[in-house]
């Protein structure tokens, strides 16, 4: 019996060393986060790698919202930036398709590990994984059509600093989609106007905010900025502590 089970925990063991071994920053670092303010508002744990449910969040269609939204299409190269346990990389990767592909990305090696086992076991072909900083995804250039960020934005520890150092990462006309609930950062949600006020401090315009169905918060799209619309790190100003935010 013992043996049986030092057996097993041996294989988990070669199997987690096998997928850790394909989890790393994908670019070399951006500008450093002593560059941007701080936030100065407060900033929520990291405490799951998912949202809720993905059978309740399945039944709002929470993934096909988005997808109409934002106008995801196959072909396309999305990136599910922090992707935790992988709920919309494993929708993404079906609707992208064999020509596309999704970059799903974290800054917790062991979630991006945990996923790198799920996608296999559902034999997706199409996921990439990327390692990122707080203050810095850590994707190559130009590599996105697209990418959405769905109940992550009030753990960002370094908001102005990630917000800049992902545009490189974004194609000409990429668009990026916020989802998030209408709650104080400190309660695991950003109220819409401090998110609008943290992008548009960065430089990236705000494009649409739709209701989420079924309770699920809102989703902003913005585009990052191009040419006149980019800022340098010290012209950044922080949006600080805003009503509501507490
Ligand atoms: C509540 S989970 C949401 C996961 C997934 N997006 C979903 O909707 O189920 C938040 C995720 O964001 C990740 N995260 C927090 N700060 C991050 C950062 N600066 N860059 C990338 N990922 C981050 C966390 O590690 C965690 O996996």
């Amino acid at each position: 019996m013992a043996l049986a089970r030092a057996a097993t925990l041996l294989v988990a063991f070669a199997a987690t060393r096998a997928y850790a071994a394909d989890i790393g920053y994908l670019a070399s670092p951006g500008v450093d986060a002593n560059e941007f303010p701080s936030p100065q508002r407060p900033v929520a744990r990291i405490v799951s790698p998912r949202r809720s449910a993905e059978a309740r969040r399945d039944a709002l269609n929470e993934a096909g919202q988005i997808a109409r939204l934002l106008e995801l299409k196959p072909g396309m190269t999305v990136g599910d930036i922090g992707a935790g346990s992988g709920y919309h990389t494993v929708r993404l990767s079906h609707l992208v398709g064999p020509a596309g592909s999704v970059v799903a990305q974290d800054v917790r090696r062991d979630y991006l590990i945990e996923l790198a086992r799920r996608t296999e076991l559902l034999k997706l072909t199409n996921v990439k994984f990327a390692l990122g900083e707080p203050h810095d995804p850590r994707l190559p250039a130009s590599s996105l059509d697209a990418a959405i960020l769905v109940h992550m934005y009030h753990e960002i520890a370094q908001p102005y600093a990630f917000l800049y150092n992902l545009t490189p990462a974004l194609k000409r006309g990429a668009r990026v989609g916020i989802v998030d609930l209408e709650l104080p950062t400190s309660e695991h949600g950003t109220p819409i106007e401090l998110l609008r006020c943290e992008l548009t401090a960065v430089g990236y315009r705000a494009v649409a905010t739709y209701k989420l169905a079924g309770g699920g918060g809102y989703l902003a799209v913005f585009s990052p900025p191009e040419g006149a619309g980019r800022k340098s790190p010290r012209d950044i100003v922080a949006c600080g502590d805003r009503a509501g935010t507490r």
